[in-house]
C-alpha cells in the first residue's frame, strides 16, 4: 500500500460539526472520569506511571482505609486519572480478570451529571448491566455509580459526582507521597481504542451508535490500514460533544497475523488496545519520557525523507522530531504530531499514544503505513507475526 491509496472519502468531508450534531443527546457526557486498570501489583504499577509518565500521587484505598478486598492507587496528571487496582483475594473477579488478561483496562469511566439517567437510557436501548445505580457515601458527600458492559470484559461506569467534595471517590483518601516526580506535560485523554474479534467492529460500532448515541466520525477499511502482510479495519465513534472518541478495530485478512489478532491472543479476547493522551508540547513530553525509560516504536529514518513534502510547513524542527521518533500528519484542518509506546506490560497488549493536535482532528492516517511496518517488526521479534 502506498500513501497514494490513502484517499478514501471519509466523514471528514462531511464536516465534523455535523457529525457531532448527529450524535444523540440522550447521553450527555462531560468527559472521561477515570480509567481503571486491573494489575498484578498496583504499588509497583503506580511507581512506573509516576516515574515513566510523570503522573502524580492522587488518592488511595486499601487495607489502611478499611478495604479488605483490594487496593487502588490513583495517579493523576492534569485531567487524566488512572486507577491501578490489585486484589487481595485469589478468588475475586479482579483476580480472574488478571489471570485471564494480564494487566489491562477494566473500566472506562464516564463523567455524567445524572448517572441514573445515563444507566436507564442505555439499558433501555439494549446495554447489558454490570452495576445498577448505586450511591456511595462518606463524610465528603456522595457519588452515584452505574456500569454497563462494552467489548470483552471491559465496562463503562457512569460517575455522577456533583454532590461530592472528596479527593476522588468515597472510600479513598488523599495519597501523600514523598516521591513526586515532575509532570511530563500529559493533559487529557484524546481517545481510547478497543480491539474486537473478527466481525465484531460493526457490532460494537452499532452499540456505541444505538445504545450510547455516538456517531461514526470516520471509517478505515483494510485498503487504508494494510501492509504487505497484515491488515485491520477501524471505525471511530464519537459522542455529541466530541470529548469521548472510541475507535474500534477488528483484524482483517492478510498473509500473516495482524497486530489485532496478536492482541486478542495475548489478552484473551477483546479489550482496550491503546490510550491516547494529549500534550501541548510533544517534544518536551517525549524527551522526558525517553529519559525516564519509556520505550517507543521505532520509526524508520527514511520516514523523515518524505514527511516535509507530505505535510508541508510545520513549526517544529524535523531533525528534533526525527531524533525523538515523533511522526507528523496533516488533514484539512491542520496537523498533528504523534508517537506510540511499545506495550507497557509483558504481554503485547495495552500501549499508549502521545498526541499533540495543531488543528487536525483526525488520527494520523498518513502514518499508518510506517506505524504498521514498525509494529510488524516488533511482532517478528516476538515470533507472533
Ligand atoms: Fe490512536
Amino acid at each position: 500500500m502506498s500513501t497514494a491509496n490513502l484517499t478514501q472519502v471519509d466523514n471528514y468531508n462531511y464536516g465534523i460539526e455535523k457529525i457531532f450534531e448527529k450524535a444523540q443527546d440522550f447521553l450527555p457526557i462531560n468527559g472521561t472520569d477515570y480509567v481503571e486498570l486491573y494489575v498484578g501489583n498496583a504499588k509497583q504499577a503506580a511507581h512506573f506511571y509516576k516515574t515513566a509518565f510523570g503522573f502524580q500521587s492522587f488518592a488511595y484505598c486499601g487495607l489502611e482505609t478499611g478495604n479488605r478486598e483490594s487496593c487502588s492507587y490513583v495517579v493523576s496528571q492534569d485531567k487524566i486519572r488512572l486507577v491501578l487496582t490489585t486484589p487481595f483475594n485469589p478468588d475475586s473477579n479482579i483476580s480472574d480478570h488478571i489471570r485471564r488478561h494480564g494487566d489491562g483496562v477494566k473500566v472506562i469511566a464516564l463523567w455524567v451529571d445524572d448517572a441514573r439517567k445515563a444507566y436507564n437510557e442505555t439499558i433501555g436501548r439494549g446495554a447489558e448491566s454490570v452495576l445498577e445505580p448505586t450511591v456511595y457515601k462518606d463524610a465528603d458527600g456522595e457519588v452515584i455509580k452505574a456500569s454497563i458492559k462494552t467489548y470483552g470484559d471491559t465496562v463503562h461506569t457512569f460517575v455522577e459526582r456533583k454532590n461530592y467534595n472528596g479527593i476522588f471517590l468515597p472510600g479513598f483518601e488523599k495519597w501523600e507521597s514523598e516521591y513526586n516526580p515532575t509532570g511530563k506535560g500529559l493533559k487529557y485523554i484524546d481517545h481510547m481504542v478497543g480491539n474486537v474479534e473478527l466481525g465484531g467492529m460493526n457490532k460494537w460500532a452499532d452499540f456505541y451508535a444505538n445504545t450510547m448515541g455516538f456517531a461514526n466520525l470516520v471509517t478505515f477499511d483494510d485498503k487504508d490500514i494494510s501492509t504487505q502482510y497484515t491488515a485491520l479495519m477501524s471505525k471511530v465513534m464519537t459522542n455529541g460533544n466530541g470529548r469521548i472518541k472510541f475507535p474500534i478495530n477488528e483484524p482483517a485478512k492478510g498473509l500473516k497475523k495482524s497486530q489485532v489478532e496478536e492482541y486478542l491472543d495475548f489478552y484473551g479476547g477483546p479489550g482496550c488496545q491503546h490510550i491516547a493522551v494529549a500534550t501541548d508540547d510533544i517534544v518536551y513530553t517525549i524527551s522526558e519520557m525517553r529519559k525516564s525509560g519509556v520505550e517507543f516504536l521505532h520509526v524508520p529514518g527514511s520516514y523523515y525523507d518524505t514527511v516535509a513534502e507530505r505535510v508541508g510547513t510545520i513549526a517544529e524542527d524535523l531533525a528534533i522530531l526525527k531524533s525523538l521518533g515523533i511522526m507528523v500528519d496533516r488533514d484539512e484542518e491542520g496537523y498533528l504530531l504523534q508517537i506510540f509506546t511499545k506495550p507497557v506490560e509483558d504481554r503485547p497488549t495495552l500501549f499508549f499514544e502521545i498526541i499533540q493536535r495543531k488543528g487536525a482532528k483526525s488520527f494520523g492516517k498518513g502514518n499508518f503505513q510506517a506505524l504498521f511496518e514498525s509494529i510488524e517488526a516488533e511482532q517478528e521479534r516476538r515470533g507472533t507475526l
